[in-house]
């Protein structure tokens, strides 16, 4: 006999509502906002002093080389553009770059790789608990349930504060057990900008370690904040003494391709052997995903990467990115003591010590946007907005 579930007719207008992703509902609503002064700190992408996010120019000479010499559009496989993981190797690895226990391949974006470093675990630990800081980047909750693994939060940063809750940290993911995944940001975190020192890396690499723990490092900022080096300090660590490691890697902000979503996964065991079991595992799982990622982006850097011209002139325009960051955050840290944390911090975010109702209130009165969190971008903004927006901010904070 039927069930009842199987009689009654059940469609597409059965389907539950979805609650909208908020930072995507934030966007619409700024780009809805008719008042011409608006700012959008909101937006997760890096503006110049002009305020707009513009096409590196290296990026330009690159695909006007690719669309001279690409002779061919056919299928590449499900490993993406293998030259583009291998020049990646030393940018992002260092002096790990040449061990064989490591492999990689391109992914869509820092997304796709996320996905598909938790379908690894998925399918080799159903198990595994993904220990997860808070706050993280809103996006790193959903993928992981989406893989259907269970999280397990760690407190990461006190916005009050403006600190690492680096104690509460440790102790939280000390009782992680063999097989868990501790979720770390390679650099300049996503939303707080507080990354680790040195000295706390080091602390948390040897937990990871010590309990059998599997870090799995999300490092989509590279370059952004210290140095393309100094950023993967941390990475790098841990790859020296963890024998089981996943890296999600992005290049969509350093190379200023966003939309064209050119990303890595790579993947380190304790052997060849397994490391090579694990690949064919996540070839399977990408082949069923997306077969094989887009192509364009990656081809480009690809160029970049494998010519020393144009990869001098990206170093110099990552540069330049990097500056801009860190030049406008000194600014907005000047503007007033309680922003003075801003100054120290790193990469395109951070978090305001405003209430809901305080963001909420500058938007409406100010039309300035940013996370009912209070994260903003620092570099969602052109130069000539910038002391609107300090003004804003501590007049708000003066309540
Ligand atoms: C921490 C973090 N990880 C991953 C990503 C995803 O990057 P992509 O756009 O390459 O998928 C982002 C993008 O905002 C991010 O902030």
């Amino acid at each position: 006999m039927l069930s009842e579930t199987h009689t009654k007719a059940r469609g597409l207008a059965d389907l539950p509502p979805v609650t909208n992703d908020s930072l995507l509902a934030l966007i619409a609503m700024a780009e809805a906002d008719p008042r011409p002064d608006k700012i959008d700190v909101g937006v997760g992408v890096f503006r110049d002093a002009a305020g707009n996010t513009p096409i590196l120019k290296v990026m330009k000479e690159a695909e006007r080389r690719l669309l001279d010499t690409q002779v061919t559009k056919a299928y590449l496989g499900s490993a993406g553009d293998k030259r583009f993981a291998e020049l990646l190797r030393p940018v992002l690895l260092g002096e790990h770059a040449s061990d064989d226990r490591i492999a990689g391949l391109q992914t869509p974006g820092g997304c796709g790789a996320l996905r598909l470093g938790f379908e690894l675990i998925r399918t080799a630990n159903p198990g595994a608990r993904v220990l997860l800081g808070t706050p993280s980047w809103p996006n790193h909750a959903p993928i992981i349930r989406s893989v259907g693994l269970d999280i397990v939060e760690y407190p990461y940063y006190e916005r009050g504060q403006a600190a690492i809750r680096f104690e509460d940290m440790l102790a939280e993911i000390s009782k992680g057990i063999p097989g868990d995944v501790v979720l770390l940001h390679g650099c300049c975190h996503n939303p707080t900008g507080a990354d680790l020192n040195p000295v706390q890396w080091a602390e948390v690499t040897d937990v990871c370690r010590e309990r059998g723990l599997i870090p799995l490092v999300d490092i989509a900022y590279q370059g952004f904040g210290r140095g393309l080096d100094e950023d993967a300090a941390g990475l790098r660590g841990i790859l020296s003494q963890c024998d089981e490691v996943i890296i999600a890697q992005s290049c969509d902000k350093n190379f200023s391709v966003y939309r064209d979503r050119v990303g890595s996964l790579f993947v380190k065991t304790g052997s060849v052997e397994t490391t090579a079991t694990a690949m064919a595992h996540v070839f399977q799982r990408s082949r069923e995903m997306w077969s094989m990622p887009p192509d364009h982006g990656a081809a480009a850097a690809h160029i970049i990467l494998d010519d020393p011209e144009l990869r001098a002139r990206w170093l110099v325009e990552l540069t330049g990115m990097r500056d801009r960051i860190n030049s406008v955050r000194q600014r907005i840290a000047a503007a007033d003591p309680r922003l003075a944390f801003i100054g120290q911090q790193l990469g395109m975010f951070s978090m305001l010590p405003l209430s809901k109702e305080q963001v909420l209130k500058l938007r409406a009165d100010q039309a300035i946007y940013m996370a009912d969190s209070g994260r903003f971008n620092v570099v969602g903004m052109g130069d000539e907005q910038i002391d609107r927006f300090t003004a804003a901010v501590v007049e708000a904070l003066d309540g």
